[in-house]
């Protein structure tokens, strides 16, 4: 019998890190880990098996199937959206090729177990693409429908998934006389700009206010590379978990859509300032915009309706702003830097 596994894929990133400490403390998930980078040795204990691999891999798919029957997928693995900028061709077959491979995955896997395999994805605000500063301001908190034309390859890619999730989970092979039986269970939530106390993100546009945290927790200048008026919604980690988590857990006839909006606070980079200013008095934060990235962050929505999120599976995140630097990020960040 093959061994009944859940897969993460990009395991060892942000979100990995933080789904796999939740299910390990929480659940009695199999958690089959897959990164392209060696998985740190305090996850590794909490997963059944860890995979050093490329998602791009395909004989290690083949692998996998042989050897376990894949439960569900967390396909976390991706090129963020400013490293995608200096690679987009490698962003694209990482991004894209490398979901349309688990999707196949995903597939067979559904026709073995005879149901349909649950697929979660995290998308992005990166999918929006508003046009100017204006339009940002009286668009307000968007529509998942509303304003879809990123100006990022990750961005594309993101979206393009959203729609290769929509295919395989209903019209798979739809001209084949034996009709797909399955499908995938695709679910996905457009993310905003995430921010965790453990772990610093890299290559991503959002990262000015992981950054900027971080940085006076730890006694160093930071430098913000947006302007101070610059407003995106953001999302402290645990959110980010649940919001999955939740997703993955109604029946699917419930659910109206396969991609919601997740939201939970929306500020400017000078009021993340000024919050982190409150708890280190003494930190240095200055903006010297860089133009280019400044441009990307300024088609993204100032903040997102995530009203069928809401209505459909219950979604409510529990960090409003004040509460997530409260209670979270700031007692963990200060303990961490504290410790090295
Ligand atoms: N945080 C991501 C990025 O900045 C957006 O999904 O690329």
């Amino acid at each position: 019998m093959r061994k009944k596994v859940t897969l993460i894929t990009g395991a060892n990133g942000e979100i990995g890190q933080a789904l796999i400490e939740y299910l390990a403390t929480h659940g009695d998930t199999a958690i089959l880990a897959l990164d392209i980078r060696p998985m740190k040795p305090a996850l590794q204990k909490l997963c059944y098996t860890t995979i050093e691999g490329d998602i791009l891999d395909t004989r290690l798919f083949e692998r996998l199937v042989s050897e376990y029957a894949i439960q569900e997928i967390y396909h976390l693995a991706a090129l963020l959206s400013t490293r995608a900028e200096f690679t987009p061709e490698l962003a694209h077959r990482v991004n894209v090729q490398g979901t349309l491979n688990l999707l196949h995955l995903a597939i067979e896997q559904s026709r073995w177990q005879g149901q349909s395999v649950k697929f979660l994805f995290p998308s992005s605000i990166a999918v929006y693409g508003l046009p100017d500063l204006q339009t940002k301001s009286y668009a307000g908190a968007v529509k998942e429908y509303a304003w879809n034309l990123s100006t990022t390859m990750y961005g594309c890619n993101k979206m393009y998934c959203e729609h290769l999730g929509r295919y395989y989970a209903q019209n798979y092979r739809q001209l084949a006389a034996d009709p797909e039986p399955y499908g995938v269970d695709f679910r996905s939530v457009r993310f905003p700009g995430l921010i965790s106390a453990y772990t610093l993100p890299s290559g991503g546009t959002s990262d000015f206010a992981p950054e900027m945290i971080h940085s006076a927790a730890e006694g160093k200048p930071y430098a913000c590379f947006v302007r101070a008026d610059t407003r995106i919604p953001f999302m402290a980690m645990p959110d980010a978990v649940k919001a999955l988590l939740d997703l993955s857990k109604p029946e699917k006839s419930t659910l109206k859509h396969l991609v919601y909006n997740v939201g939970s606070f929306s500020l400017s980079a000078g009021e993340i300032k000024d919050m982190v200013m409150q708890y280190f008095p003494e930190a240095q934060i200055t903006f010297e915009p860089d133009l280019k990235r400044q441009q990307i962050v300024d088609t993204w929505p100032a903040d997102v309706d995530d009203s069928s999120a809401r209505d459909d599976w219950g979604w409510q995140p529990d960090y409003d702003a004040r509460r997530a630097f409260d209670e979270y990020l700031i007692p963990n960040i200060a303990k961490r830097y504290r410790q090295d």
